[in-house]
């Protein structure tokens, strides 16, 4: 399938950073060939096994990687919370990998600390998936994000694209950041003032696209393409007083979709609390609920392609 000279067996999926635009492409592409086995099956990763990591809750990543591998043919084992495992037993993040290591055939680790992903790749044999890693990156969700995008506007060249919401502690909006900023579109961000994008991420993206900050989206929205909201992360507030000044900060409903063009695709890396509101849900526009399936199918490509059986 595809390109022989772009090498994903064996690599680990750490950060949207360590692949090229034409990587990514790739690993688009791929997906794209993974529909028809997404709906009917395959068994492509037969006798594989994948071990899911979960330090931190989650819905949708770890069971789209489980039901991910269900569809090729594999298995999965892991755990969906740290305390039914060892490192209750105060067991380190680096024997924990290298315990599963014998295991599994590759593993997909969530975790709150910043660097986890690296740092267990660097004690893995086997490849490691970063599932999320605290306010830092959740680079195959940027991938999915990127193949809806991608997928319904047809190209991802010469969009305008906001963000809005947590930019400084959603770690779906940093890679996507750095994903998108692989392509030639134009970004508005639009958050509360205490919530603005990380400056390092900014400082990594502002050189290669044109990025407006601390955007009205009311006088924004005629023109986008896509509005991609993301939740306040709660769980990272230090203070709770400073999390209760943000909370409910902006809205995404119908009267803030008046004027936007009939076109428009509206993401969310869900989960939602209430910065849309459910009668959005309804409309042409959103699209947020199409994200999850392709977050299937994005996550059997690159299953695929890091254990070798596509290339
Ligand atoms: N989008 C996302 O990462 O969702 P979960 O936290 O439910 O996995």
């Amino acid at each position: 399938m595809g390109a022989h000279h772009l090498e994903f067996k064996g690599r680990d999926i750490i950060s949207i950073e360590d692949f090229s635009q034409a990587e990514i492409n790739h690993i688009l592409n791929v997906t794209a060939q993974m529909e028809p086995y997404a709906k009917g099956g395959s068994d492509l990763l037969k006798g594989k096994i994948l071990a899911t990591l979960f330090f931190e809750p989650s819905t949708r990543t770890r069971l789209s990687f489980e039901t991910a591998m269900l569809k090729l043919g594999g298995s999965y084992i892991g755990f969906a919370e740290p305390d039914v495992s060892s490192a209750r037993k105060g067991e380190n993040l680096a024997d924990t990998i290298r315990t599963v290591e014998n295991y599994a055939d590759v593993i997909a680790l969530r975790h709150s600390l910043e660097g986890s992903a690296k740092l267990a790749a660097e004690f893995s044999k086997v490849p490691i998936i970063n599932a999320g890693t605290g306010a830092e990156e959740h680079p195959t969700q940027a991938l999915i994000d990127l193949y809806t995008i991608r997928k319904e506007k047809g190209k991802l060249d010469g969009l305008k694209i906001a963000l809005v919401g947590d930019l400084r502690y959603g770690r779906t909006v940093h890679s996507l950041a750095y994903g998108l900023a692989k392509y030639n579109v134009e970004l508005f961000l639009v958050s509360p003032e205490t919530l603005r994008m990380r400056k390092d991420v900014i400082q990594g993206i502002k050189n290669r696209i044109p990025v407006a900050e601390n955007v009205n989206l009311e006088k924004i929205i005629p023109q986008l393409d896509v509005l991609y909201v993301t939740r306040i992360q709660k769980e990272r507030f230090l203070d709770a007083a400073e999390y209760a000044k943000v909370k409910g900060a902006y809205r995404v409903d119908l009267k803030a979709i008046e004027k936007a063009k009939k076109d428009l695709a509206i993401l969310h890396p869900l989960p939602r609390v209430d910065e849309i509101a459910p009668e959005v849900d309804n409309t042409p526009q959103a699209k947020y609920f199409t994200q999850v399936w392709n977050g299937v199918v994005v996550r059997m490509a690159l299953l695929s392609l890091v254990l070798g059986a596509v290339s």
